[in-house]
C-alpha cells in the first residue's frame, strides 16, 4: 500500500453487508472477520461447534456439572504417565490444526499472523510442559498428589486458544476433569481448541465444552459447589463479582495490568523503540501484558532524537484487517467500551499528543495508534488500564523515581527496563514490583518455563502459582503425606 492507515476497499464493507445477512450470530464489530467466516462452511470454523454446545437451561448445566465430576474422578484416577500422552498428542494435533486456528483468529479474533502463530506455538509447548510435569507430579517422594475432581476454565477474548489452551492442559495434567467455557466473543476459537483436544484422545466428557444462552448460568456455574476451581483470565473487576456468586470459591485469576517500560539514558535506543512498539501495539494493546507507560529517564527525557525515532516507528505501523498480510495492527474487539474510546480521544491536564488516534471505519474497530506526552503522575493515564492502542509517556530524573512511578499503580504483572548498565539493573530488579519482569526484551509474549507468567498486587487473584511454571499443576488439587506418624 502506498498510503498508510487508509480505510479499507468498498468491497470489504458489501462483503460485511452481506455477512450480517448471512449469519446474525457472527461478531456485530469485525467487518472483515465475519466476511471470512461468512464465506467458509460452518463446520470448518466452528460455528457448527458453538451452536452444538450451546448451554439453554439451568437443568441441561446441572446435569454437565454432575457428570463431569464423575468423569474427573475416572481421570484423575489413570497414571499421570497415561495422562501425559494424551497431553503430548494434544501437542501433536495442535500442530496439525495450525492452519485452522490461524485462520479463526484471524476471522473472530482480529489477531494478525504475527500475533496468532506465536500463539499456537505457545499452546503446543503448554502441552508439553504440563506434559512433563504431570509425570513429575507422580514421582515426588513422600507425598501423592489428590487431584480436584472439576475444574471450570473462564478464559479471555484477548488469547483465544493460548490461554484456554494453558489452563485447561494444565488441569488435565493435574488429572481434573474441565468444563471450559470460552470468551462469548471467541466462542469459535475455544470451540476449535477443545475439538483439537478430543481429536487427540482428550475424553470427551472429561473435556466439557459450554457456551452458555444466558448470563445466570454463568453465575449457575461458579456458584456450584461440586466445582472445585475456577481458572479466570480477565479483569481484576470480574474476579471480585467471581468471588460475589461464591463466598471462599477457590480461584486462580490473573488479572488486570498497567505495565511501564523504563529506558535509561544507557540504553540502546534501537532497542528501545522496537520493544516499545512491540509491546504497546502487537493485538492492538489489548493484552494484560502490555506496555501502556514509558517512563524516559534523565538524558532520554530531553532526547528529540528518541522521540523522533518512537513517533516514526508508531506511525509506520499499517493497521487493517487481521487476516491481511500487510497489517502490523488489527483492530480492537470491543471497540465500544467508553473508558477505552475516552483514552482514545481525551486528553488530560498538561499532556499532548505525539501522535493521535484517528479512527479509520463506521464500525469504530479499526484506530491509528496513538502516543501522549506529559502524563502526570498519579493521573487516570498513569494508573488506570485502557486495554487498547494508546501509550502514555512519562518521565522521571532518576531510576528511583522511574521505578516509584512504575510502583505505584495497584497492579503488578509485567514491567520493563532498558539498560545496558549492569548495576542500574541490579538496582530496579531489586525495587520493581511485578510478577514479570523484563531487561531489555519486550514485556510480552512470556515464553513457557523460561518465564512463567503471573502478576502481583492486583494482578493476581487466588494461588499466585504461575502459568507455564512448574509449581502451575499444583493449583489443580492437594497433596497427601504418605509418611506415617505415631
Ligand atoms: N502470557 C501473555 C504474555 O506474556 C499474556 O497473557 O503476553
Amino acid at each position: 500500500r502506498q498510503n498508510r492507515n487508509e480505510t479499507p476497499e468498498p468491497e470489504a464493507r458489501q462483503d460485511f453487508a452481506n455477512a450480517a445477512d448471512t449469519d446474525p450470530s457472527l461478531p456485530q464489530n469485525l467487518a472483515w472477520g465475519r466476511a471470512i467466516l461468512a464465506r467458509v462452511p460452518a463446520s470448518c470454523l466452528g460455528s457448527d461447534l458453538v451452536r452444538a454446545h450451546t448451554v439453554r437451561s439451568t437443568d441441561q448445566l446441572d446435569d454437565i456439572v454432575g457428570t463431569a465430576v464423575q468423569a474427573g474422578r475416572r481421570w484423575g484416577a489413570r497414571s499421570a504417565a497415561d495422562r501425559a500422552e494424551v497431553l503430548e498428542r494434544v501437542a501433536w494435533n495442535l500442530e496439525v490444526r495450525r492452519a485452522d486456528l490461524l485462520e479463526i483468529m484471524a476471522a473472530e479474533g482480529g489477531k494478525t499472523l504475527d500475533e496468532a502463530d506465536p500463539e499456537v506455538s505457545e499452546a503446543v509447548d503448554f502441552a508439553r510442559y504440563y506434559a512433563g510435569r504431570a509425570r513429575d507430579l507422580a514421582t515426588v517422594d513422600g507425598a501423592r498428589f489428590l487431584p480436584s475432581a472439576l475444574t471450570v476454565v473462564t478464559p479471555p477474548w484477548n488469547f483465544p486458544v493460548a490461554i484456554p489452551a494453558g489452563s485447561t492442559l494444565a488441569a488435565l495434567a493435574a488429572g481434573s476433569a474441565v468444563v471450559l467455557k470460552p470468551a462469548a466473543l471467541t466462542a469459535r476459537c475455544g470451540s476449535v481448541l477443545a475439538e483439537t483436544l478430543w481429536e487427540a484422545g482428550v475424553p470427551r466428557d472429561v473435556l466439557r465444552l459450554v457456551h452458555l444462552e444466558e448470563r445466570s448460568l454463568g453465575k449457575q456455574l461458579i456458584a456450584d459447589p461440586r466445582v472445585d476451581r475456577v481458572v479466570l483470565t480477565g479483569s481484576y473487576e470480574t474476579a471480585e463479582k467471581f468471588r460475589s456468586f461464591r463466598p471462599g470459591l477457590p480461584l486462580m485469576a490473573e488479572t488486570s495490568g498497567k505495565n511501564a517500560i523504563v529506558v535509561m539514558p544507557s540504553a540502546d535506543p534501537d532497542a528501545a523503540v522496537r520493544d516499545i512498539v512491540q509491546s504497546a501495539f502487537g493485538h492492538a494493546g489489548q493484552k494484560c501484558s502490555a506496555a501502556s507507560l514509558v517512563v524516559l529517564v534523565g538524558s532520554m527525557a530531553s532526547s528529540r532524537r528518541f522521540r523522533n525515532q518512537l513517533v516514526d516507528a508508531v506511525t509506520s505501523l499499517t493497521v487493517g484487517p487481521a487476516h491481511d498480510p500487510r497489517t502490523r495492527m488489527g483492530p480492537l474487539i470491543e471497540p465500544a467500551r467508553e473508558k477505552l474510546l475516552d483514552a482514545l480521544t481525551t486528553l488530560e491536564p498538561g499532556e499532548s499528543w505525539l501522535t493521535e488516534p484517528r479512527r479509520l471505519d463506521d464500525e469504530g474497530t479499526l484506530w491509528t495508534p496513538g502516543v501522549r506526552v506529559g502524563v502526570q503522575r498519579r493521573s487516570r493515564t498513569h494508573l488506570v488500564e485502557f486495554f487498547g492502542p494508546v501509550l502514555g509517556i512519562m518521565t522521571a530524573a532518576d531510576l528511583d523515581e522511574a521505578v516509584d512511578i512504575q510502583n505505584e499503580v495497584e497492579y503488578g504483572l509485567t514491567a520493563g527496563l532498558h539498560s545496558l548498565d549492569t548495576p542500574e539493573i541490579a538496582h530496579w530488579l531489586e525495587r520493581v514490583e511485578a510478577g514479570n519482569v523484563y531487561v531489555d526484551r519486550g514485556i510480552t509474549g512470556a515464553v513457557v518455563r523460561r518465564q512463567p507468567f503471573g502478576g502481583w498486587k492486583k494482578s493476581s487473584v487466588g494461588s499466585g502459582f504461575k502459568a507455564g511454571g512448574p509449581n502451575y499443576l499444583f493449583g489443580f488439587g492437594t497433596w497427601e503425606s504418605q509418611r506415617h506418624t505415631d
